[in-house]
């Protein structure tokens, strides 16, 4: 996990020059969109600062020409000449702060292992450059008709190489699409999500935005965050279209596909007829959404809804329930009170319910000040989950039931029961991870443990209990089939991440039993995420028709040894391969992704 970084240096890099040619009017206050981030405190080594460079490898002949058409730098002279007197003695007195003062102070920091780059973006986690569609793809096996569509999956993939702090989560967002047709046929493409902040990157040809997890920390951090204010007060940046990276989440709903990161609005890709990806653009549906929204949505099969969150790490009410109608219409925001801001990562929803999670892992800005991370586990806080009937226009409705010592990165569905004495239930599956802020502090000492788990919630005596359901394995990202979010499921598909961070391969877990089938990818191989994909949908009238493992699995896989990539697809009920596609590129191991069959990309908006 030590590995050097390799780039290829294809860009100048930064200067004064290089910035916005526009003054442009900033209509959103910047701190607002930054401090939506999660943050992190350095301890342990020692920050090397380096000249930015793109971090894009040089793919091979024939996809030479440029990839990045809408973002291709412009040069410095024309941003110089594009800047009113005014703006450019900003940028030159902000540059010589940054060089002289701040950067000073940054290579005086150590980073620990979860924001430093050569942990964080090395060997497959290294980012790569985009591919146009490639056709003709090798495939072993037979690809099922239920796959005919695109499997597309999210993740973080820099354009510029770190000059302090990084963490995985900060990298620009890239999605990969594996389109899978009838006679085996598959091609494949990766593209950027054309965000604000990467547009803006690319154009001055250098990292600029602050980035939440591996800089915005301590006094060094502060004094980031004051200085992209200065830059945006004046107009050598726009914060006004959002500072998120999108690189976490997908979701299809209502006729697009939405890639999200949780500090800013979604935004809206489009799946081109011929395999290929692009950003359409920030998506406010229509309107509808002025504040972020998480990156774990839930999409309701049988009501079409979509269920969101949206956190905020500065002012009340610091979190905030509301859905979209199948056809795409706001609801009103249900205002959550929380006693301090919190990192909501994840939620669930059951047929009636949402299952809000509110644990341990908190936001205080003020520990900037002393020199700390605003990310802390406070251990005084009780974890607990908030049961918030669906259809409330307010929080009075909403249940809280204690989960002690209980943190969820992520949950895997959830549902309602009735007990023997006929107490309505709340059942919760999820991964729970321990030590809580595992994934962005270091615990040199204490190895992360992620054990699927579920949680049951008494409605009328405010009681719960805790069951590991497959303890001694680390299991993280699960997916039930989509079918059947909110309703009761058999199976869990989770990624076996061992070693940690990596996934060595796929358990599916019987829910009840607790038993386990692994399918093991092999040695020097690790994937990610598995991805459930039905043979058949619901019915009309919602009705679930076939089993939780009637289904195919598919994923990404990295083959570290002869340093091949490639898709796996399993048969779920024996967890099985049962096919297999080359693919062109390298993909680096990422995030969250979905599956959009033919029938639904028809019907793209
Ligand atoms: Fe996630």
């Amino acid at each position: 996990m030590h590995a050097s970084l390799h780039f290829t240096t294809t860009n100048t890099p930064p200067s004064s020059s290089t910035l916005p040619k526009n003054p442009i009017q900033i209509t959103r206050s910047p701190t607002t969109q930054i401090t939506c981030k999660i943050l992190i405190n350095p301890s342990k080594k020692t920050l090397h600062q380096k000249t930015q460079k793109p971090l894009w490898p040089t793919l091979p002949p024939p996809n030479t020409k440029p990839l990045l058409p809408q973002v291709n730098p412009i040069k410095p002279n024309i941003y110089q000449s594009r800047l009113n007197p005014l703006q450019k003695l900003a940028a030159s007195l902000l540059n010589t702060i940054e060089t002289s003062l701040i950067e000073p102070l940054e290579k005086k920091q150590s980073l620990p292992k979860t924001i430093d780059p050569a942990v964080q973006i090395s060997g497959n986690f290294s980012p790569v450059q985009e591919c146009p569609v490639q056709y003709g793809l090798e495939v072993v096996g037979q690809i099922p008709d239920c796959l005919r569509g695109v499997y597309v999956r999210n993740g973080a993939n820099p354009m510029f190489e770190p000059a302090g702090g990084h963490h995985l989560f900060d990298g620009d967002g890239m999605i990969h699409a594996l389109t899978l047709g009838s006679a085996n046929r598959a091609s494949y493409s990766c593209r950027y999500t054309r965000t604000s902040r990467l547009e803006q990157e690319a154009k001055m040809g250098r990292s600029i935005f602050p980035k939440p997890i591996g800089e915005l920390h301590g006094h060094s951090g502060l004094a980031r965050l004051f200085l992209f204010m200065a830059r945006a007060a004046v107009g050598l940046v726009d914060c006004s279209r959002g500072t998120g990276v999108a690189n976490a989440g997908l979701v299809y709903f209502n006729g697009r596909l939405l890639a999200m990161s949780e500090d800013d609005l979604p935004y809206s890709v489009k799946v081109k007829g011929d395999g290929d990806l692009e950003t359409i653009g920030r998506f406010d549906f229509k309107g509808g959404l002025d504040r972020p929204m998480i990156a774990h949505p839930k999409v309701d099969a049988v009501t079409g809804e979509l269920h969101v969150l949206s956190y905020d790490v500065v002012k009340k009410p610091y979190l905030k329930y509301f859905k979209f109608g199948a056809s795409g219409t706001k609801s009103r925001d249900v205002d959550i009170t929380l006693d301090q801001p919190t990192m909501v990562h994840d939620f669930a929803i059951t047929q009636n319910y949402v299952v809000i999670p509110d644990q341990q892992v908190v936001f205080k800005l003020s520990e900037m000040i002393k020199g700390g991370s605003p990310v802390i586990y406070d251990p005084n806080k009780t974890s607990r989950f908030g049961i918030l009937p669906k259809n409330d226009v307010d929080e009075s409705g909403i249940q809280w039931i204690d989960v002690p010592n209980c943190f969820c990165f992520h949950l895997c569905n959830a549902w309602e029961e009735t007990s023997e004495v006929g107490d309505p239930i709340i059942v919760v599956i999820g991964s729970c991870m321990d030590p809580p802020d595992s994934v962005f502090k270091e615990h040199e000492n204490n190895p992360i443990r992620a054990e699927l788990t579920e949680m049951r919630m008494n409605l009328r005596t405010q009681e719960s209990s805790r069951r590991v359901l497959v303890p001694g394995l680390n299991l993280e990202v699960g997916q039930v089939n989509k079918e059947v979010v909110g309703r009761k499921s058999k199976y869990v598909y989770m990624a076996i991440t061992e070693p940690w961070p990596k996934c060595s391969g796929i358990a599916k877990v019987d829910l009840e039993t607790g038993s386990v089938t692994k399918h093991l990818y092999g040695t020097g191989r690790f994937g990610g995420e598995p991805f459930y994909v039905p043979k058949r949908k619901n019915d009309s009238m919602g009705n679930h028709v076939e089993e939780d493992d009637d289904g195919f699995i598919m994923g990404f896989v990295r083959d570290e040894v002869d340093e091949s990539s490639e898709l796996v697809i399993l048969k779920a009920s024996s967890m099985k391969q049962v096919g297999l596609v080359r693919l062109p590129a390298r993909v680096p191991y990422g995030f969250h992704g979905t599956f959009i069959s033919e029938q639904d990309l028809k019907e793209q908006a």
